[in-house]
């Protein structure tokens, strides 16, 4: 038996509604790269979802989703501001400045999210040479701390960049946990909001290898099927990347996933919250609850739970839940941890 945990959500299996899928579509031949009646018809899902006006694109993972939205959306000479705990600027391994050319500057923030307040002192240098042009915004929803935005925040940061003739991205490899979080729609968290452009994810809520770039910009997408193309994300076999979306929005599987690991999120927060010797450093908003715990318990805990230590200076751990994530998970969880703490005093 695998060794279960909260390290991520991508480290739990596939719905086996999108298995169940995956078979359906795989009797006979279609024709290859996306000219299929699956990816027309995941295609219209996905403007059902987001408006008619969203042109989807999909690709194999969530890093490509976003090196390619920002090198569709920016110049080489352009800078992206993003948050400096964002998978693009930490986890990313420097693809979007590799595969773009943009400069990625990343700024400070007590939970993950971007503010006007704190991109205004950065919005300088527009037509100065010598300067990186500030070019687009990019936020995760769910961030990586597990916090969400709003859309009245969404809305706000959209205005402010629109100002400045930049746009607006969005990393939304959690964007199904921000939606049950806040109760909004996909519509009302991108293109109601002014989104230019979005990274929206499967792989993190029961899809495998299934991911998207959807554009709410016409102007944005005209070439993107030869930037996909160039930075090797066009599937031959794409309709079972089609196949998988068309799951997750059948009978709602997406919300059913995503609402499972928030819940789980809550449970797992109630359980530890008030063990002593835990401290919990963010609120829990989507599917993960970050903590501070004693350093020398981490390894013996680890051992029998998998999970990553988010920030080694200070013993902040990061524990994901997921659509598979169950009660009995939490609850041996829970006893190890204060067992381990108790072993201590
Ligand atoms: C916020 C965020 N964006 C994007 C990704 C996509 O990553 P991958 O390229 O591993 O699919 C991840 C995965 O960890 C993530 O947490």
């Amino acid at each position: 038996m695998n060794k279960r945990g909260f390290a991520s959500d991508n480290n739990a299996g596939v719905s086996p509604e999108v298995l169940q899928k995956l078979t359906e579509v795989n009797t006979g031949h279609v024709v290859g790269y996306g000219d299929d009646i699956y990816t027309a018809e995941a295609v219209n899902k996905i403007k059902e979802h987001f408006g008619r006006e969203a042109i989807p694109y999909f690709v194999f993972t969530g890093t490509a989703a976003n090196v390619l939205s920002i090198a569709a959306s920016g110049k080489p000479f352009n800078s992206v501001f993003t948050a400096d705990t964002s998978h693009i600027n930490v986890d990313e391994c420097g693809a979007p400045e590799r595969f773009s050319g943009c400069k990625v500057i990343s700024i400070s923030t007590k939970d993950g999210k971007l503010r006007p307040e704190l991109l205004k002192e950065h919005m300088i240098g527009f037509g100065f040479e010598h300067h990186s042009q500030p070019g687009l915004i990019s936020i995760s929803q769910s961030t990586e701390l597990g916090t969400v935005y709003t859309a009245d925040q969404i809305k706000d940061l959209a205005e402010f960049v629109h100002q400045y003739g930049m746009f607006l991205h969005i990393d939304g490899a959690r964007l199904s946990n921000a939606a049950v979080s806040t109760g909004k729609s996909f519509k009302e968290l991108t293109s109601d909001c002014g989104v230019d452009i979005l990274s929206f994810g499967g792989t993190k809520n029961g899809l495998l290898a299934a991911e998207s770039v959807i554009f709410f910009r016409k102007e944005l997408a005209h070439e993107f099927k030869y930037i996909r193309k160039q930075g090797m994300q066009l599937a031959s076999k794409m309709r079972f990347i089609a196949a998988q979306f068309l799951a997750f929005f059948e009978n709602n599987l997406w919300e059913r996933n995503a609402s499972h690991a928030n819940e789980m999120a809550q449970k797992l927060y109630f359980a530890v919250k008030d063990v002593p010797g835990v401290r919990i450093t963010q609120t829990v908003e989507s599917n993960g609850v970050f903590a501070c715990i004693p350093k020398d318990i981490i390894s013996d805990l680890q051992s029998e739970f998998f999970f990553y230590v988010w920030n080694e200076q200070n013993g902040e751990v990061r524990w994901m839940t997921s659509f598979d994530t169950t009660e009995e998970d939490i609850e041996l969880f829970r006893d190890r941890l204060k067992q381990l703490l108790d072993k201590r005093k």
